[in-house]
Parts: structure tokens; sequence; C-alpha cells
């Protein structure tokens, strides 16, 4: 367990890492042209004695607002072609999606470490079409909980968790997936050497004990890992669907079109990406 207790969480340090897009959504929600709406989050960051104020003003939280709209817009499409489908929200923190997406159809499985699931439970609950599990996304029992109550087809979302693992655990979780959810989707963020390289001297991170552990230079590589693995979509923050940018405010627009020329390695190798596995 990390040391955050003074802060009024206890969570482990790889859980305290929720804290952060929690709060981007919660920044973004009361600005008056937000990317995004999150009454919710505004509500949970109330309710949760932790220092907040580290992270503000920090780009990053813009960062993770942007992944979250990417993210939201994927599993919405899979919702239009799939109202029924089911959605697990691997490493799901404090997340929201359910409230941004939910369809009145939609069977929902929000996943994550045993301290989070508790956390988690103190400010959402249970329902017939929504469902908690406790448990590592690398311990592959979670996988029969959702086949036992759901029937796909699926889409897990795994939003800024994986790099926090090892390359053989992530490996070990795309084998899982693949085997037991065949057809699915995944959504899933990736970073490049030089983000995890300089990861200390990174904007949110530095404020945190988590650290990255895989590093993925190239995730069209990803196909290579199994057979029938396809990488459908890959994203940097400055090259986002059209149909995601031309909604955005001007501000945004103005700001990633600036971050296009740049160039800068920590967008270029900081990827948002779908994959399907057949
Ligand atoms: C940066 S937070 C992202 C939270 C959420 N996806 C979001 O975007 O708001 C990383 C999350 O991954 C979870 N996580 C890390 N390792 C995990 C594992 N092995 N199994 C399940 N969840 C894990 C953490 O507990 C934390 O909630």
């Amino acid at each position: 367990m990390a040391e955050n207790t003074e802060y009024g969480v206890r969570l482990g340090s790889v859980q305290e890492t929720l804290l952060i897009p929690l709060y981007g959504r919660a920044v973004e929600n009361s600005k008056p042209e937000p990317a995004l709406r999150d009454p919710r989050a505004d509500e949970l960051v109330a309710s949760i004695d932790y220092d907040f104020t580290r992270f503000d003003g920090l780009p990053s939280l813009t960062g993770t607002v942007l992944r979250t709209g990417l993210f939201d817009r994927w599993v919405a499409d899979f919702l239009a072609a799939h109202p029924a489908g089911t959605v697990v929200e691997i490493g799901t923190g404090l997340n929201t999606r359910f409230e941004r997406v939910d369809n009145g159809r939609v069977r929902w499985f929000d996943l994550d470490l045993p301290d989070v699931v508790d956390l988690r439970q103190t400010f959402f609950t249970d329902s017939p079409r929504r469902t908690m599990i406790a448990s590592s996304v690398t311990d592959g029992a979670w996988a029969d909980i959702v086949t036992a109550h759901s029937d796909g087809p699926y889409f897990l979302a795994a939003e800024a968790v994986l790099p926090f693992l090892t390359e053989s655990e992530v490996r070990g979780v795309i084998d899982l997936v693949a085997d037991r959810f065949p057809g699915s989707l995944l959504a899933l963020d990736t970073a490049g050497p030089s983000i995890v390289d300089h990861q200390d001297q990174h904007d949110a991170l530095s404020k945190v004990e988590a650290r990255m552990a895989w590093t993925c230079a190239d995730p069209s590589r990803l196909s290579d890992w199994r057979a029938g693995t396809e990488v459908l979509a890959s994203h940097t923050l400055s090259s986002l669907p059209p149909r995601m940018y031309d909604e955005l405010p001007p501000a945004y627009q103005d700001m990633l079109s600036g971050l296009a020329t740049q160039r800068l390695p920590q967008v270029e190798e900081y990827r948002l990406n779908l994959v399907r596995f057949s």
C-alpha cells in the first residue's frame, strides 16, 4: 500500500494514478467550453480527501481528457453497432464512461484491483447491467465472471492501464483477451521509449510513485504478437480522428494543430489504439 494515506485515500501506488484522469475530467467539467462534460467527476473529487492541487495546470490533464474522449467515441460506436453488447472497463479506476455512453441496454463490467473496487463501491453500486470485479487483469478468473454473465459481443477498454504492466504481463493479457473474447475489440494506449525513459520528468507521473514498465515503440507490431490480431486504428493526441477533432472547442483545435507541427517525441510516441482479435 503506498504512503498516500495522509491524503485520506488508501491506494497502492499504481492505483493512485486513477486520481490523475479523474481530476482531469473534473477540471474540464468546470471550463466554460469543455472538450468533455463529467459532473460526476466533480462530485467525486469534492468528496475525496486528497491533495489534487499537485496536478493543477499540468498539460497531461488535457491529454487525459482527450484520450477519454476518443475511448468514449470508440465505445459509443461499438454500442451503435451492438446496442446490447458488453463492455469491460479494464483498470476502471473512478472512470465514469458508463454514465456518458449508457444506452439503456449495454452490459457493463468495471474491473480493477481490490483496493480500487473498495473505493469505487463508496460511490457506485452494481445493477443488473453493471458489475464491479475486484481482480488484477493478469488473473484470468475475471474472464470467467464476464463470460458467465454476458453474451457479448465484447468491447474491452484498457485506458492508461497496460503501460504500467511489464511487457510479459501485457502479452499475457493480450493472449487472455484473444482466447476468451474472440472477435472482440480492445482499446489501449501505448507509450514509446522517450516517454518511458523520461517518465521521472513527466509532469503528472513525477507527482506520484507509480512508474510505467511497458515500452511500446510501434503499436502496429501488436499484430505480430498473435495471428489474427488487427490494429484498426492508432492515433496520437495531435492526430485525432477528424470527426472528433472537428467537434472539439476551437481552443483545443488550435492547440492540437500547434502540437502537430512541433512533432514532440512525448506527443508522437503516445498512441491510442484500437485492436480487433479474430
Ligand atoms: C491511470 S489509472 C486509469 C484509470 C481509468 N482507466 C481512467 O482512465 O480513469 C490506472 C488504473 O489501472 C489500474 N490497474 C493497474 N494495474 C492493474 C492490474 N494489474 N489489474 C487491474 N487494474 C490495474 C489502477 O488500479 C488504476 O485504476
